[in-house]
């Protein structure tokens, strides 16, 4: 069909075709050629429903059906010509079945719409990829647990502010971003639960007077119910919204812990070491390792949730129920799906490899004063201060052992009476970090016994 004549989907009142400018800004061909898998697998179903139904002769529903196996084909096969004159995938699949199966093609559009179409091809698509968000998310929490277990007594500064607040254990560590991605991982499944209704058989916007059966769509597309109101499931793209909070809130995550491994695998901080295969060197400077990987990683979070601001912007303001703002959907969720995937497979692959150095990492536990808290603990639980009153005498203490040039545990027992005569030689019991950790059992602290508890309930929940 050429440029200049009119439509061959809507021709009938046409005269003209479109001008090469509104060909540019209304086509989607170019990037909703990703939904061919679903549009096909939603025009089957619908063929089938409209051929138990009567609506259209058996023979016809099973010819449109199979054209479409040959059109599916031709698409994986890459022999597919998309033309940008039709459009969307929609059509471009439709014309495409007409010239292998003729006549009967031009039913399939009986009791449908391509605005019950799009919202059902794109949400198929996108529960795909809650799926495949659920698989990396779980490698993600994987790697981590293996990270976990090897260090869950391995010592290590805890910090608040970025400085050194009390010893943690690596094992804790690791074990916090477990938490956050199990929280992602919740929030997918409860996204997933949540759009599974089909828009299928919603047409245009107000329904249609042919007797289709929409359950028997919603079923065969494994959806749990056809959506109740027509006019709702052609203009709601609630569940990209919420498929791209929940990458944007993972997304964070991501960030937040690729910040930790660049802050980590620098000089200063040497607290781990990232492999090779995850690491670039530099063109000028030939002792430089860099984690462009984590980089990147920490930088996904900003396309991501742009495309979350960006598609809550166009959303807003429409009237109900379709209009053409809502194709613009598409290329956001798509750019922020390639990017999340990416970023988890990335993470996956670095934190497996990686390597944390466990000698620095006690080396720098032990530094900045971390086991203040503990002293302070022990003036409240021995010498029976109020917590207030420890807190003032610990931070003398500490300006003592700065005074000094050394740490907690180095101060002489006559330097500490100076500062508080109750204090005995027991309360070195309390400075070094190994105790510390030990003595963090709350539920939830950072004690290797129970890092090692909360790995074992992880492992036993993910089976
Ligand atoms: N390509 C369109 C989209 O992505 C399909 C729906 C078009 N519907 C319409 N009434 N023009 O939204």
């Amino acid at each position: 069909m050429s440029e200049q004549t009119s439509n061959q989907m809507w021709g009938g009142r046409f005269a003209a075709g479109p001008d090469a400018i509104m060909e540019a800004i209304n086509a989607s061909i170019d990037f909703d050629r990703r939904l061919a898998a679903q549009d096909i697998a939603g025009s089957r179903a619908h063929a089938a429903m409209l051929g138990a139904t009567g609506i259209i002769t058996d023979s016809d529903a099973e010819a449109i059906r199979e054209g479409l196996l040959t059109v599916l084909s031709e698409i994986e096969s890459g022999e597919f010509a998309f033309s940008k004159a039709l459009e969307d995938i929609h059509m471009n699949v439709e014309a495409r079945l007409k010239d292998v199966i003729g006549e009967p093609a031009g039913r399939l559009h009986t009791g449908r719409s391509r605005n019950d179409q799009v919202a059902t091809d794109f949400k198929l698509w996108v529960r795909d990829q809650l799926d495949q968000a659920a698989e990396g998310i779980e490698a993600l929490i994987r790697a981590l647990l293996v990270q976990a277990e090897a260090g869950a007594d391995w010592v290590m500064p805890g910090f608040t502010h970025l400085q050194t607040a009390q010893p943690v254990t690596w094992g804790h560590h690791m074990m916090a971003y477990v938490e956050m991605l199990g929280r992602d991982l919740s929030r997918v499944r409860d996204a997933r639960a949540r759009m599974n209704e089909c828009p299928l058989g919603a047409a245009a916007l107000a329904g249609t007077s042919f007797p289709i059966d929409r359950e028997m769509t919603a079923a065969a597309l494994g959806f749990a119910r056809p959506a109740a109101n027509s006019l709702d499931a052609v203009s709601d793209r609630d569940f990209a919204l919420e498929y791209l909070s929940v990458a944007s809130i993972s997304a964070m995550h991501l960030s937040r812990l690729a910040e930790e491994l660049v802050i980590w695998s620098s000089a200063q901080f040497r607290f781990v070491t990232l492999s090779d295969r995850f690491s670039t060197g530099s063109s000028i400077m030939p002792q430089k390792k860099n984690p462009d990987a984590a980089e990147l990683i920490r930088a996904k979070i900003g396309r991501i949730f742009g495309a979350n601001v960006a598609l809550t912007m166009v959303m807003k303001g429409l009237p109900l129920a379709y209009s053409k703002d809502m194709q613009e959907d598409k290329e956001q969720v798509f750019d922020a799906a390639d990017n999340w995937s990416l970023a988890l497979a990335a993470m996956t692959g670095m934190v497996g490899d990686m390597t944390a150095n466990r000698a620095a990492l006690a080396a720098a536990a032990g530094s900045g004063f971390s086991t203040a808290t503990d002293l302070a603990d022990w003036l409240v639980r021995v010498l029976g201060l109020p917590f207030r009153d420890a807190h003032h005498v610990t931070g003398s203490l500490v300006a003592v052992a700065e005074k000094r040039g050394c740490d907690l545990p180095d101060l002489r027992l006559e330097d500490m009476k100076a500062v508080h005569d109750g204090i005995t030689e027991d309360v070195f019991s309390v400075l070094g970090v190994e105790n510390s950790v030990n003595s963090r059992m709350s539920y939830g602290g950072t004690a290797p016994a129970q890092v090692r508890a909360q790995v074992e309930r992880w492992k036993e929940m993910l089976g």
